[in-house]
C-alpha cells in the first residue's frame, strides 16, 4: 500500500481528454486536488466536472510562457501550492517528411518539448517549496524506442523530452524534486481513435497482451512515480505498452 497522496496539489496538462484526463481521474480518485489544463476552456471545465472530487480547470497553451506561468499561479492560488506536475500535453499529427511543412515541426516541438520545459519552469517555484516535488512527463515509445512513418517530428520531440529530463533532474535534485517519464505504447484515447479502425486493429495484433492500453494504465504508473515510496527514483523511464516493443519480428508473435 503506497502512502496516500490525499490533499496534494497536482497540475495535469492536456487533461481535458485522453491520457491526461485518465491521469487526472486516477489522482482525484486518491483524494488529490487536481488542476485540469487544456487550451479549450469549455473542454477543460467539462473534464474537471466529470472527474469531480473538487477538480478545477484552467485554460492554457503550454507552449506559451505567459500562459504556462498563469497556469502555475492559478493552481497554487487554488490549492495552496504545487506538489506534483504531470506534463502530459502533446500533439501527434501524422505526416511524412516529404509532405511535412516546417510549421508542423514547430507545432509539435513547441507543444511536446518546449511545453514540457515551460511547464516545469513555471511550476518550479512551488515544487521547490515542498522539498519533495514530483514531475512526471508523458513521453512515448515512439522516438525513444521505436519509429513509425509520419512521426519523425513527434519521435524527435518524445526523445527530446528524455534528454531534457536527464539534465533537469540533476539540477532539481537539490530541492528534493524527482522527475521521471512514462512511455506509453498505444493507449485508447480520442486522439488515437482518430487514426482509424485499421490502425487500432493492426496495432492490437502486434502487442503481446493483444490489446491497447487504457488511460488508467498510464495514470497508475504516474501515481506510483508521484508517491513517497518512489522518492529515490529520478531520471528514469517506465514503459507501459503491453509488451509492444518486445517482439523481434512478426514471426516472434506468430510462434508464441
Ligand atoms: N494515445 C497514445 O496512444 C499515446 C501513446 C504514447 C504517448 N502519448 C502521449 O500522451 C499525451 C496525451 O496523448 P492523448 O492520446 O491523450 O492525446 P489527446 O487525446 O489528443 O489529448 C491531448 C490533450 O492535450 C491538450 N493539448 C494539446 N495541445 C496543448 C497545448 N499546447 N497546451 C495545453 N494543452 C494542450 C488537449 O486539449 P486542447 O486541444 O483543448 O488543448 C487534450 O486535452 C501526449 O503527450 C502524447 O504524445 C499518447
Amino acid at each position: 500500500m503506497l502512502t496516500s497522496i490525499k490533499g496534494k496539489s497536482v497540475v495535469v496538462t492536456g487533461a481535458s481528454k485522453g491520457i491526461g484526463k485518465g491521469i487526472a481521474r486516477v489522482f482525484a480518485g486518491q483524494g488529490a486536488h487536481v488542476m485540469v489544463v487544456g487550451r479549450n476552456a469549455d473542454a477543460a471545465a467539462a473534464a474537471a466536472a466529470e472527474i469531480g472530487g473538487g477538480a478545477k480547470s484552467f485554460a492554457a497553451d503550454v507552449a506559451d510562457w505567459e500562459q504556462a506561468q498563469a497556469m502555475a499561479k492559478a493552481t497554487a492560488d487554488a490549492f495552496g501550492g504545487i506538489d506534483i506536475l504531470c506534463a502530459n500535453a502533446g500533439v501527434y499529427p501524422q505526416t511524412k517528411i516529404e509532405e511535412m511543412d516546417p510549421s508542423e515541426w514547430d507545432l509539435v516541438m513547441g507543444t511536446n518539448l518546449k511545453g514540457n520545459f515551460l511547464s516545469v519552469k513555471a511550476c518550479l517555484p512551488w515544487l521547490k517549496k515542498t522539498g519533495e516535488g514530483r514531475i512526471i512527463l508523458t513521453s512515448s515509445i515512439t522516438g525513444p524506442v521505436t519509429g513509425f512513418p509520419g512521426w519523425a517530428h513527434y519521435g524527435a520531440s518524445k526523445s527530446g523530452q528524455l534528454g531534457f529530463m536527464r539534465t533537469a533532474c540533476i539540477e532539481l535534485a537539490k530541492y528534493g524534486i524527482t522527475m521521471n517519464a512514462v512511455l506509453p505504447g498505444n493507449i485508447i484515447t480520442e486522439g488515437l481513435e482518430g487514426l482509424g479502425d485499421d490502425y487500432l486493429k493492426t496495432m492490437a495484433a502486434s502487442i503481446p497482451l493483444k490489446k491497447l492500453g487504457s488511460v488508467e494504465d498510464i495514470g497508475n504508473a504516474a501515481l506510483f512515480l508521484a508517491s513517497k515510496e518512489a522518492g529515490y527514483i529520478t531520471g528514469q523511464t517506465l514503459i507501459v505498452d503491453g509488451g509492444q516493443i518486445l517482439p523481434e519480428s512478426l514471426e516472434a508473435m506468430e510462434q508464441a
